[in-house]
C-alpha cells in the first residue's frame, strides 16, 4: 500500500485545539488524546506517516519528550506503527476495527453515528423476501443495474414526488455512498475538484479524497438556507469537476432547502454544465412536512443526478441505495460498475422492493419516534447543557449544536475515555473547521441519552474550569 507523509503544517491544522490548558493531565496525554480521536475519526487517514519527532515539537511549540511520550503511547496503544527508516505510520489497533463498527462494546455509548436500528417491519419484509426468493433461483442473479421490480418501485416513488421517472433511469448501488464513489470513478479523475455543502457529510469529504480529488466547500449560511450566489461564484472561481450537495434535512445540520434555492441552484448548476449530485439520503425523515420536490425536478437527469438510499429510511443493515440520472448516464455507470462488484444482493432487493412498494406505514411510524426523540433530545439539553445552542431541526436524525467555544476536539477526544463517541465539528469540514460545533444525533432512545448527557457534563464542566486558549474566554 502506499504510504502518505503528512506535513506538519496539515496536521497542526486538522489537530485544531487539542491542547486544554488543566495542568492535570499531562500534556503528553492530551496530545495523544487529539492524534488518537483523528485515527479514529479517519481525519487523519490510516498508513499515513506523521512528521519526524524533532519537526512535531517544533511546529507545536513542545520539546522533544513531550512528543516521543506522546508517541510512545500510541504506540502502546496500537494506533501507531514504528517502521525502521520510515518513522510513525498511523494504523488500528488489531482489535479497533473501526469506530463505527457494528456493534458498539460494553456500555460504550455511540453519539458518533446517526442510526437507528432495525423496526420488525424489516424482519417482517425479510421473511416475505425469502419466499419471494424462490423464483429467481432460477436466474443467475447476476444484474449490474438492480432488480427491475426494486427500480420500478424506486420510480414510483420518484413519481409521487413529482419527479416523472422510468425503470431505466434507475440503477441499484449497495448504499448512497457506493453511488457516489461511482459516481467519482465516471465523472472525475486525480486531482479535480468537487464542490461541497460547508459542513457535510463526512463520508461523503472522505470518498472524495479516496478518488484523489479535492472537496471545495461553500459555507452554508450561519442559521439557515444555502447560499447560492456563493455556489455560483464557487463555481465560476474553481471549474469544479461535479458538485455534491444534501437538500433534505442536511447532514450535520439538519436544514431544507427552499423551494426556491432549488431552483436557483439546479438553474446555476445547468448554466455552467456541471453535474450535481443531490444525496437525498434524509429525504424520508420529514417531521411536519414534506420537503419540497427533488432538486432534479429543475433540470435534466444527467446533469442533475440523485442518489437515494434505504439506510436512513429502513435500515443501515441492508446496504443498499440507488442513483437516479438518465438512461445514458446509467448505462456508463453499469460499464464502470462492472470492475467493482457486479450488482446487489438480490434478497436485500427484494426486501428494499417490498419496504419501498408499503413505504408510507413504516416511515410515519419513524417519523413519529425521531420527532418525540428530538424534543426529548432538546429538553435533555436544555437542562444538562444550557449554555449549548441548537436549532430543532424539521428532519433528520441529529443536532448541529453551537458550543460556548472551540472546544469540540477537546471534548470528544476526553469523551472517548469514558466510553462516549462524540462526532466532534471538524469530522465535517474542511482543514480542520468547526471547532465549535458538535453533531448530536438523537437516536440513542432517551434513557440512554440522558446516561450519555450526565456521563459528558462532568468532563464538560472539567473543559469549563478552563481558559479555552483559542477564544480566550470562559467555555
Ligand atoms: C447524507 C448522507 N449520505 C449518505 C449516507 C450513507 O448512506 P448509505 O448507508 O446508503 O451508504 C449518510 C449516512 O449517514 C448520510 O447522512
Amino acid at each position: 500500500m502506499t504510504q502518505r507523509q503528512l506535513r506538519s503544517a496539515s496536521l497542526l491544522k486538522i489537530l485544531g485545539q487539542w491542547h486544554h490548558p488543566d495542568t492535570r493531565i499531562p500534556v503528553y496525554r492530551q496530545l495523544a488524546e487529539g492524534l488518537r480521536l483523528l485515527i479514529l475519526d479517519g481525519r487523519l487517514p490510516l498508513n499515513n506517516r506523521l512528521p519526524g519527532e524533532r519537526e512535531l515539537a517544533d511546529s507545536l511549540a513542545l520539546s522533544r519528550t513531550t512528543v516521543a511520550n506522546a508517541l510512545n503511547q500510541l504506540r502502546e496503544e496500537g494506533y501507531l506503527q514504528s517502521r525502521q527508516g520510515s518513522g510513525s505510520v498511523t494504523r488500528l489497533p488489531d482489535t479497533q476495527v473501526t469506530q463505527q463498527a457494528y456493534t458498539v462494546p460494553g456500555d460504550t455509548l455511540d453519539l458518533a453515528t446517526a442510526a437507528l436500528p432495525a423496526s420488525p417491519a424489516i424482519h417482517q419484509a425479510y421473511q416475505r423476501a425469502i419466499t419471494g426468493l424462490t423464483e429467481h433461483l432460477g436466474s443467475t442473479g447476476y444484474d449490474s443495474q438492480g432488480l427491475p421490480r426494486l427500480r420500478t418501485a424506486i420510480a414510483r416513488h420518484y413519481c409521487q414526488r413529482g419527479l416523472a421517472t422510468t425503470p431505466d433511469q434507475i440503477m441499484v448501488v449497495n448504499g448512497a455512498v457506493s453511488g457516489l464513489a461511482l459516481l467519482l470513478r465516471l465523472f472525475t479523475g486525480p486531482g479535480d475538484r468537487v464542490l461541497v455543502d460547508h459542513p457535510t457529510y463526512p463520508m461523503a469529504l472522505d470518498a472524495i479524497r479516496g478518488a484523489s480529488c479535492r472537496p471545495v466547500g461553500v459555507s452554508l449560511p450561519a442559521n439557515e438556507g444555502w447560499d447560492c450566489d456563493g455556489f455560483a461564484a464557487t463555481l465560476a472561481q474553481t471549474s469544479p469537476r461535479l458538485a455534491y450537495l444534501i437538500p433534505d434535512f442536511h447532514n450535520p445540520t439538519g436544514r431544507c432547502m427552499s423551494l426556491a434555492e432549488r431552483q436557483s441552484i439546479a438553474a446555476i448548476a445547468q448554466r455552467s454544465h456541471t453535474p450535481l449530485v443531490v444525496d437525498e439520503t434524509m429525504a424520508e425523515l420529514w417531521y411536519d412536512a414534506p420537503p419540497p420536490p427533488p432538486l432534479a425536478c429543475f433540470g435534466d437527469a444527467e446533469n442533475i443526478i440523485s442518489l437515494g438510499s434505504c439506510g436512513k429510511s429502513f435500515w443501515g443493515g441492508l446496504r443498499l441505495g440507488w442513483i437516479r440520472t438518465s438512461p445514458g448516464v446509467i448505462a456508463r455507470l453499469v460499464q464502470q460498475r462492472n470492475t467493482l462488484d457486479l450488482g446487489s444482493p438480490l434478497l436485500e432487493q427484494l426486501t428494499a422492493a417490498i419496504l419501498i412498494e408499503e413505504e408510507e406505514a413504516i416511515l410515519q411510524e419513524k417519523r413519529h419516534q425521531l420527532q418525540v426523540q428530538r424534543d426529548q433530545c432538546l429538553a435533555l439539553i436544555q437542562s444538562y447543557f444550557p449554555h449549548w445552542q441548537t436549532t430543532p431541526p424539521p428532519g433528520g436524525l441529529s443536532l448541529w449544536v453551537t458550543l460556548p467555544s472551540p472546544a469540540a476536539t477537546r471534548f470528544a477526544a476526553s469523551a472517548e475515555n469514558i466510553g462516549i463517541h462524540l462526532g466532534p465539528g471538524p469530522r465535517f469540514g474542511i482543514d480542520g473547521a468547526f471547532e465549535r460545533f458538535l453533531r448530536l444525533p438523537f437516536t440513542l432512545e432517551t434513557a440512554r441519552m440522558e446516561m450519555a448527557l450526565m456521563r459528558l457534563l462532568p468532563v464538560w464542566q472539567q473543559l469549563a474550569l478552563v481558559r479555552s486558549p483559542a477564544s480566550n474566554m470562559m467555555i
